[in-house]
């Protein structure tokens, strides 16, 4: 096969060269530049309509395909791809090295024994792959597993096997003839992504690509892919825990705010279908410093446990450490305590935790912060059948959150019997089997809970 012509292009500004060079010289940037392909064939050039080319159509004369969803046995994945993968959709599973990726998409394609599925990989051997199996305790004779690199060599076998769905692990290992750069470059992930996306398009088949993402999102690939492919699932989560969190950045066919949360035990991922009962332990009662937050997470109500720890501080410069919660957040809270509530919290070292290793970037949860402060401060348990969903504003008022009728029901669903809100949250005509306390500043919070 006849190499490319292929041109040098500045990542950053779109300027040209025939060679590499360090710094553009048109924008200044440094190290920006990557090889792209110009040129497929020499002989197509002019107005010559290529294969794929297609005719317009009139828009009520196109048939909808939107029942035709694939199954693919796990109710939490259907659900964060709004119903089922749709036909000839590119989707795209990014995460961290070691979250679990390889893991779900092998569970995924084990799980579904009524189609063939192609899993090809190019970091796993056979052998790797059929031992990840073993520990899943799955089989699958409809499940093909490859262990290959080249495009080219990629697309004779899917048209040998015909899957129904091709999984791919990953899109930095893929590799085509037609350039020169190593597997993993700007250039080698986008044409062999684009590729791919044609290739699904085409014949209808679905791909799942999987994309490795650094802790700084600096390897380039899945960023760049975010705009070639339809749907872009982020797994994360914390390492050291167990919960992942899979979360729908961009969805062509469906919702984005979802999520799904994940264990991930011995025998592979087990989805959490009833977040709350597992982010709130059952042997806290009476316990201080702990207080529940009714949060969401896209449009997901759960309730999660806030934890705090309050003491003297015994050198100068008291400490904050949060894990799962934001520490700007946490000193902006502790200052508006020192001034709104008269609590003299410089002398004292905060550690706050939240459950489960899972991060919480819902402002509701400020109040439930606020009030596991105090409760380990004062040494005062809060009672554990109430639970909290407010935002704290400057001047210590409790301000409204959204979505609040959600985080209302789920912390009935849960058992709760008291809630505590904003004063002007709550829609007129609202009815709920839960106390609903309201309250205006963080002073009336304090008052009602530790008198
Ligand atoms: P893996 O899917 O290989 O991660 P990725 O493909 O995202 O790099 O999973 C990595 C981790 O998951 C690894 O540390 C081992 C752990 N694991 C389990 O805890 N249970 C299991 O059943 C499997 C297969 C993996
Ligand atoms: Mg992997």
């Amino acid at each position: 096969m006849p190499k490319s012509k292929t041109v040098y292009v500045c990542q950053n500004c779109g300027a040209e060269a025939s060679k590499w060079v360090g710094k553009c010289h048109s924008c200044g940037k440094w190290n920006t530049y990557v090889e792209e392909i110009i040129q497929r064939n020499s002989k197509t050039s002019g107005l010559k309509f290529s294969e794929t080319s297609s005719n317009p159509v009139s828009i009520s004369e196109i048939t909808s395909t939107s029942e035709k969803r694939i199954d693919i046995k796990s109710a939490e994945l259907n659900r964060i791809l709004g119903g089922g993968l749709v036909p000839g959709s590119l989707v795209l599973l990014g995460g961290e090295p070691g979250i679990g990726k390889s893991t779900l998409a092998l569970q995924l394609a084990l799980n579904l024994n009524d189609l063939k599925i192609l899993y090809i990989s190019g970091e796993e051997s056979y052998q790797q792959i059929k031992l990840r199996a073993n520990r899943l305790n799955l089989g699958n004779d409809n499940c093909f597993v490859l262990s290959e690199i080249l495009i080219e060599n990629i697309f004779v076998h899917i048209q040998n096997i015909s899957p129904d769905i091709i999984i791919i692990d990953s899109v930095q290992t893929l590799q085509t003839e037609e350039i020169e750069s190593s597997p993993g470059s700007v250039s080698q992930v986008r044409e062999c992504a684009s590729r791919l996306l044609k290739f699904s398009k085409k014949t209808s088949i679905p791909v799942i690509l999987i994309g490795h993402i650094t802790k700084d999102g600096s390897l380039a690939g899945p960023k760049i892919l975010e705009h070639i492919v339809d749907t872009v699932l982020l797994f994360e989560g914390d390492h050291n825990y167990v919960y992942r969190i899979l979360r729908v950045i961009k969805n062509r066919f469906g919702p984005t705010s979802e999520i799904g949360i994940f264990e991930m035990q011995n025998s592979g991922l087990k989805e959490i279908t009833n977040p709350s009962q597992i982010l709130i332990s059952a042997d806290t009662e009476n316990m201080s410093g702990v207080s529940i937050a009714a949060t969401m997470d896209g449009i997901r109500p759960f309730l999660i446990e806030v934890q705090a720890l309050v003491s003297s501080a015994v050198y100068g410069m008291p400490q904050r450490s949060t894990t799962g919660f934001d520490i700007r957040r946490l000193n902006m809270l502790l200052a508006v305590l020192e001034k709104k509530a008269g609590f003299r919290l410089a002398t004292k070292d905060v550690f706050l935790n939240i459950a489960g290793g899972i991060k919480v970037n819902d402002p509701a949860i400020d109040l439930s912060v606020i009030c596991a402060i105090l409760s380990s401060s004062f040494d005062k348990p809060i009672n554990k059948k109430i639970c909290f969903a407010g935002e704290v504003g400057l001047s210590g008022e409790i301000r409204p959150v959204n979505r609040i009728e959600q985080r209302i029901k789920e912390a009935d669903k849960q058992g709760f019997q008291k809630i505590l809100i904003s004063n002007n949250n709550i829609s007129p005509g609202f009815k709920s089997k839960i106390e609903i306390t309201k309250v205006k500043k963080i002073e009336n919070a304090i008052k009602y809970l530790f008198k």
